[in-house]
């Protein structure tokens, strides 16, 4: 029990995060063109050594340049392991359009992370008087990461959005898998001579959005690295909906309409959650705190269920 209200995220859509190489700025246009909610332009793992500057150089002018319309723009910075990171931040924030959104820090690993990169954010901030705070997203993608994620969760009022990175997390586990996301071939149950396919990134997944749920930050699947299996994409973009993650993202400028789909709630499920609605409305008028929904038990909690779904379809509408 906790006499805490648990806290909102922030009231965006967040159903895809299109993802481009800092160092392909030919892309740029299309990406701000997409149906994505959120672009990530990358100066991380896309990036290559020799191309670092120029990528960052790239990105900079694109943030002004580019009309980005109503996209949330966030930029993934190199990792705090690297000689690069400080530079991409002190740049940014000094060069930057005000248009930027959001920073993304990757592979962090516990809360010290976030805040060294908040100090010399609103160090910078400061400095050149920015007017618009910029936000926080970061990546889960190590065995630390995962360890602290609930500290990560609450580290800084920027934070925003937490992914999870399937590639660098299953290296970093010693994960037996090159897989990015989706079945892996040997995590099976079996019975009766049957297998069946279990879920090896379910544990990070609930992890992570138990520690967002906590903290008013949005839970967000990351990379499916196979851009040609749409079915594979959807059912893993089904399981993360299913476990409360808002949107997942795009490294193919195909896989964006699969996760607006996944993640913009249907019709039937929008129309089934205000029937349950109704349904307890009744029920609250007839003074019980239960009653049956097409066979079912609905109550009290019920409504909860169902405003999480109202509550989305109506932002992503509105
Ligand atoms: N955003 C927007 N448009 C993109 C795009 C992206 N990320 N990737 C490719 N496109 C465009 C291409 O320019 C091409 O456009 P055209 O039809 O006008 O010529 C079209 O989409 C089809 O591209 P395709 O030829 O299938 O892919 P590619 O070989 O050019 O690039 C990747 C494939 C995977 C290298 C590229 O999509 C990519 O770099 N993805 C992001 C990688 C990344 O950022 N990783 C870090 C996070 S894990
Ligand atoms: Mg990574």
């Amino acid at each position: 029990m906790s006499f805490r209200i648990q806290p909102s995220p922030p009231a965006r859509p967040n159903r895809c995060q299109l993802f481009g190489p800092g160092s392909r700025p030919a892309i740029f246009e299309k990406m701000a063109a997409s149906a994505a909610d959120v672009i990530n332009l990358d100066l991380e793992d896309s990036v290559a050594p020799d191309d670092k500057q120029s990528a960052r150089n790239n990105v900079i002018e694109a943030i002004g340049d580019i009309d980005w319309g109503n996209k949330y723009l966030s930029v993934r910075i190199n990792g705090l392991d690297t000689p690069y990171w400080y530079r991409d931040v002190v740049d940014l924030l000094e060069q930057a359009d005000e248009r930027l959104d959001q920073i993304m820090i990757p592979k962090v690993g516990n809360a010290a992370d976030i805040y060294a990169v908040d100090a010399l954010v609103t160090a910078v901030e400061a400095a050149k008087g920015r007017k618009k705070k910029i936000s926080f997203e970061v990546i889960i993608e190590s065995a630390a990461g995962i360890a602290h994620v609930a500290e990560i969760a609450a580290a800084s009022p920027r934070l925003q959005a937490m992914s999870l990175g399937a590639a660098d997390f299953a290296a970093s586990m010693g994960m037996q898998t090159t897989g990015i996301g989706g079945t892996q071939e040997n995590y099976y149950m079996l019975h009766e001579g049957a297998k069946y396919w279990a879920d090896p990134w379910h544990w990070a997944q609930a992890a992570i959005v138990a520690a967002c749920r906590s903290h008013g930050v949005l839970p967000v699947d990351g990379p499916f690295g196979d851009f040609s299996d749409d079915e594979g994409f959807i059912a893993q973009a089904r399981r993360s909906a299913t476990l409360g993650m808002v949107g997942k993202w795009a490294i193919h400028p195909k896989q964006i309409a699969l996760a607006n789909q996944v993640f913009t709630p249907s019709e039937e499920q929008v129309n089934e959650a205000r029937e349950i609605l109704a349904a307890m409305e009744q029920a609250k008028k007839n003074g019980e705190g239960a009653t049956v929904y097409k066979g079912r038990l609905v109550d009290i909690a019920s409504i909860k269920q169902a405003e999480v779904i109202v509550r989305q379809a109506e932002m992503i509408n509105g």
